[in-house]
């Protein structure tokens, strides 16, 4: 009887203790965690390293808004404070160091036989017109759009919080507002220089040529150059890219959602980046990387002896529709050239 009723403990027990194993894994199972998400200790870090999604209930209609924290957002964010920045850091240090070591081997790109005295019409006022007003909203967008990815890191510890917030709320509006005259800028400048820049087999020789960078060469080129046609169709195509995805931000969840959303953000940050180091490259050669060249579109003309080195063919189809007699004798030179 005593063995029976010591065998009967046993049985109890150890059902009894299978039984709590069993109901301590059902409890642990229908809780992700042992966090308890109600607890007022839990850590924000915490929750989301063990909840995928944090949602919560709301009242008013804008339901996405019930959505606090979600895995692609958080892939976003390390994005933007990541990913672009690298990317950013990469593209624009990069191009600037490769011109200044250009800038330092090869220096300025000289009118090899010097100035003729002669000049020729290159861009009417219009042209120029477009040109810089595009150009000078590009500068701004690219200055207020770079204070968006990398103005925390670089520029709230140099100033005070109050005045990174004043020029950040300045620099957004203007990134906002400039962003229309911008893409005005882009449609003209796609209907008004198409005409002279589609590629075609003097490109193909001009570039296989080194474009007259490398060494001395001077290859033929008609009014736009391999290079010139190839800097027109990154405004076109970018600036197309960005307005597209810029303006799919500043009127948002007008028939996107939350992944749209995000990745235009994505879109629009790297193609600004690529953008602004392709424009760095123009602006070099458009300055100190050619001499005569910045005239073409601050004054509208440049030397003959310019036209002929850089744009031999297009001198002559210039020549042969206008005659000689559209130079015109240059007032003074400029000194220090
Ligand atoms: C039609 C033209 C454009 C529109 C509509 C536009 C619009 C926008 C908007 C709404 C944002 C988001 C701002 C925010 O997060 O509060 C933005 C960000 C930005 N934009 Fe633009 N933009 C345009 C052109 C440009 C251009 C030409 C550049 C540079 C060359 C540029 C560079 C940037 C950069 C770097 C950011 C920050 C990206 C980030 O850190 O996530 N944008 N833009």
């Amino acid at each position: 009887m005593t063995t029976l009723l010591a065998r009967v403990r046993i049985v109890v027990g150890a059902l009894t203790l299978l039984g709590f194993a069993v109901f301590s894994h059902l409890v642990a199972a229908q809780q992700p965690t042992s966090v308890d998400p109600a607890g007022s200790a839990v850590h924000e870090e915490q929750l989301l390293q063990q909840f995928k999604t944090i949602q919560g209930r709301g009242s008013i209609p804008d339901v996405k808004s019930y959505t606090i924290e979600q895995p692609a957002g958080r892939d976003w964010r390390h994005f933007h404070e990541v990913t672009l920045r690298w990317i950013g850091a990469v593209a624009i240090v990069g191009i600037l160091a490769v011109l200044v070591i250009f800038y330092l081997t090869r220096g300025m790109v000289r009118i090899e036989s010097g100035r003729s005295g002669y000049k020729i019409v290159r861009f009417g006022a219009y042209e120029r017109f477009v040109h810089w007003m595009t150009a000078t909203c590009f500068i701004v967008l690219a200055l207020s759009g770079l204070n968006i990815t990398f103005g925390r890191p670089l520029l709230l510890p140099l100033m005070s919080p109050e005045a990174f917030t004043a020029w950040s709320e300045w620099a957004k509006y203007a990134h906002n507002y400039l962003s229309f005259p911008f893409t005005l800028g882009v449609i003209l400048i796609f209907f008004m220089w198409i005409a002279g820049n589609i590629p075609n087999r003097v490109d193909v020789e001009w570039f296989k040529r080194g474009g007259g960078m490398v060494g001395h060469d001077h290859p033929p080129a008609e009014r736009f150059n391999g290079g010139q046609k190839a800097i027109y169709w990154i405004v076109v195509l970018g600036g197309t890219a960005v307005a597209v995805s810029g303006y799919t931000l500043i009127f948002p969840f007008y028939g996107t959602d939350i992944e749209t959303m995000q990745s235009a953000t994505m879109v629009h940050g790297i193609i600004a980046m690529l953008f602004i180091a392709a424009m760095l490259g123009h602006i070099y050669i458009g300055t100190i990387g050619m001499e005569g060249a910045f005239e073409a579109m601050g004054e509208g003309t440049v030397d003959i002896n310019w036209a002929k080195e850089h744009h031999a063919l297009w001198l002559e189809q210039e020549r042969a529709r206008t005659g000689p007699a559209q130079s015109q004798r240059q007032p003074a030179a400029t000194p220090g050239e």
